[in-house]
């Protein structure tokens, strides 16, 4: 069955869903995009990723292409027509199509995409048995806060990974983990306390990762928002990923190290139960 994709106003069967070759987002990465779970049907933490949206979008100067009710009703549409039960949906907004030039155009209309990706997110190997990462040089741009769709460097990165034979990169800056290719980094000390970079412009904002560290702090387990070394997190007693696409993933080796003894951590494995407990119940 081939997917329903949206493109500016109109649902279409994927083969037929086109955009402008002169589109800012083709020419030059000039767009920004949110990535929204969805289990049982229903939205995880949609507002959150609505309100990240609006502030890329704030920091690009560039125009919402529709209100957020409208959004929100499209992605509900999204999930009618597309029957999907588990996955995600993919949401890009770029400054749309102009003659080029490395100003904003005035009077660009926004481009605005959606697709659906179904696939299991509860059930899944990396879960299971925990992935493994290597460290790769953070080579992208400085503001890391922005949800750009330039992603050629974390590409660059997961291919690094894939080369290397595992999972994921997590990238590194002076020996500083700054955050995974497409997810928050944290590790847990021997006291049991989660660990993850403090929010700047070096690390995206990721919406798991807040969600994640409020379950936690709820649970009563301590957290340090706080930059750790290559160093620290391969002497750590656990370490995780957080994301839309993977919830919580246990990390289980570090540049060939094992992390702990070498098997998801009690920690990780508990805070993705609650993770998943908290946000079907909050779905939307
Ligand atoms: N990636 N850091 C980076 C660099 C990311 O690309 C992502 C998300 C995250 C986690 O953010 P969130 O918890 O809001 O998903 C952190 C998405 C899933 C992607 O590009 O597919």
């Amino acid at each position: 069955m081939s997917r329903i994709v949206y493109v500016n106003g109109d649902y279409v069967p994927e083969a037929e869903a086109k955009i402008s070759v002169f589109d800012r987002g083709f020419l030059m990465a000039d767009g920004v995009y949110e990535v929204t779970s969805v289990l049982a049907g229903r939205m995880i933490d949609f507002a959150a990723h609505m309100a990240r949206l609006r502030r890329s979008l704030a920091e690009l100067e560039m125009d919402a292409p529709a209100g957020e009710a409208e959004l929100e009703a499209i992605h509900r549409e999204m999930i009618a027509r597309n029957a999907l039960e588990e996955g995600m949906i993919y949401m890009q907004v770029t400054r749309g199509a102009a003659d080029r030039d490395f100003t904003y155009p005035e009077g660009a209309e926004p481009s605005l995409v959606l697709f659906t990706q179904a696939r299991p997110l509860r059930d899944t190997a990396g879960a299971r048995n925990g992935i493994r990462v290597i460290t790769v040089p953070d080579i992208r741009w400085a503001r890391r806060d922005i949800k750009t769709v330039q992603l050629l460097a974390p590409s660059m990165c997961k291919m690094a990974a894939k080369t290397a034979g595992v999972d994921d990169a997590w990238m590194q800056e002076d020996g500083v983990v700054t955050e995974g290719t497409s997810n928050n980094a944290c590790i847990v000390t021997a006291e049991g306390t989660v660990v993850t970079r403090d929010l700047s412009s070096d690390i995206l904002h990721g919406i798991t990762r807040a969600a994640v560290l409020r379950f936690a702090r709820e649970a009563q387990v301590k957290v340090e928002e706080r930059a750790f070394t290559v160093e620290e997190a391969r002497a750590a007693a656990e370490a995780f990923v957080t994301s839309a696409s993977s919830f919580v993933t246990p990390v289980v080796e570090i540049d060939g190290t094992a992390i702990g003894d070498g098997t998801p951590g009690p920690v990780a494995r508990r805070l993705r139960d609650i993770y998943i407990e908290e946000s079907l119940k909050a779905a939307t």
